[in-house]
C-alpha cells in the first residue's frame, strides 16, 4: 500500500507492524518475514513468510465473518498488507487446544498427540517480560484485563471458531492441534476476534504422516520451514 494510507507505525511486533492511518478506526497491519521462538530468544526470517502468513490470514477471516464470527479483518491490501478495524487488545492470549502438545503435553507429562475428551481454552497474560504466564480468568478480571462478561464472551468465540476452523482444516488433510488467539474491543464495547491465525500461531499436523506443518519445524529445527507454511496456503486456499 502506499505512503497515503500509512501514516505513522504504531506498533513494531516481531511479526508484523501496526500503522495508522487517516481514518482513526483502522489500522494497517503489515507482515514481516521474521520468526522468533521462545520469547524471541531464536530468532530467524525466511522470503516469503509474510506474505503466506498475510495470505492464509486473509483466506480464514472472511470464513469466520460468515461463520458468525466478530473479526477485526476488513481486507487484504497487498501481499503482505491487510486493513483492519483498530481495536484495544485484551491483554490475553486465548489458546485453544484438541490435541495435547507442546508445553501442555510437557507439564502434564502427556504424550504428544493424544486427543482431549473435550477441547481446552487457556488464557496467557501478554507480557514477554513475564513470559507470556499462564493466568485464569479471576486474574484477569482481578487485574483488571477484561470483564466477566467480555472473558465470557471471548470463551465462547474462541470455541466457535475452533468448531468452524478443525473441520475447515480436517477436510484439507489437516489436524488442527491447537492454536492461539487475541481478542480486541471496538469503541462500542464489542469483543471482536483480531490479530492473525497462521502456522505461527496454530499447529497444524498432516492427516496422513502426522508431519508437522507449522512453527514447530522453525522452534524444533526440522527444516522444510518454508515449505510447510507455503503447503498451509495450499490448504486454505483448496476449494
Ligand atoms: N486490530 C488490531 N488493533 C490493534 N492492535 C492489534 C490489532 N490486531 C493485532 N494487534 C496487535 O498488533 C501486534 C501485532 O504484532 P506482532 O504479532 O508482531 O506482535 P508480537 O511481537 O507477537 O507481540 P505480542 O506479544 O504483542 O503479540 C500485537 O501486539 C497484536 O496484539
Ligand atoms: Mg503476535
Amino acid at each position: 500500500m502506499t505512503d497515503t494510507t500509512r501514516s505513522e507505525l504504531r506498533y513494531e511486533g516481531k511479526a508484523k507492524r501496526v500503522y495508522a492511518t487517516p481514518n482513526p478506526a483502522e489500522y494497517l497491519v503489515e507482515y514481516k518475514d521474521d520468526a522468533t521462538a521462545f520469547n524471541a530468544q531464536k530468532r530467524g526470517s525466511w522470503a516469503g513468510k509474510g506474505a503466506t502468513n498475510n495470505a492464509i490470514t486473509a483466506a480464514l477471516y472472511p470464513k469466520l465473518e460468515a461463520a458468525g464470527i466478530p473479526t477485526h479483518f476488513i481486507e487484504k491490501l497487498s501481499s503482505t498488507e491487510q486493513r483492519v478495524k483498530a481495536v484495544t487488545i485484551v491483554p490475553v492470549e486465548v489458546i485453544v487446544r484438541n490435541v495435547a502438545a507442546g508445553s501442555f503435553a510437557k507439564k502434564l507429562g502427556l504424550e504428544e498427540g493424544k486427543t482431549l475428551a473435550r477441547p481446552v481454552v487457556e488464557y496467557c497474560y501478554k507480557s514477554d517480560a513475564l513470559g507470556d504466564p499462564l493466568v485464569n480468568t479471576d486474574t484477569a478480571v482481578a487485574l483488571g484485563w477484561a470483564s466477566e462478561g467480555d472473558l465470557a464472551r471471548i470463551r465462547e468465540l474462541a470455541l466457535q471458531v475452533r468448531d468452524f476452523l478443525t473441520p475447515f482444516f480436517e477436510q484439507r488433510g489437516i489436524r488442527l492441534i491447537d492454536f492461539k488467539l487475541e481478542f480486541g474491543k471496538l469503541p462500542s464495547g464489542q469483543i471482536v476476534l483480531a490479530d492473525e491465525i497462521s502456522p505461527d500461531t496454530c499447529r497444524f499436523w498432516d492427516a496422513e504422516t502426522n508431519e508437522k506443518m507449522d512453527k514447530d519445524r522453525f522452534r524444533r529445527d526440522l527444516g522444510g520451514v518454508e515449505e510447510a507454511y507455503g503447503e498451509m496456503l495450499r490448504r486454505v486456499e483448496q476449494a
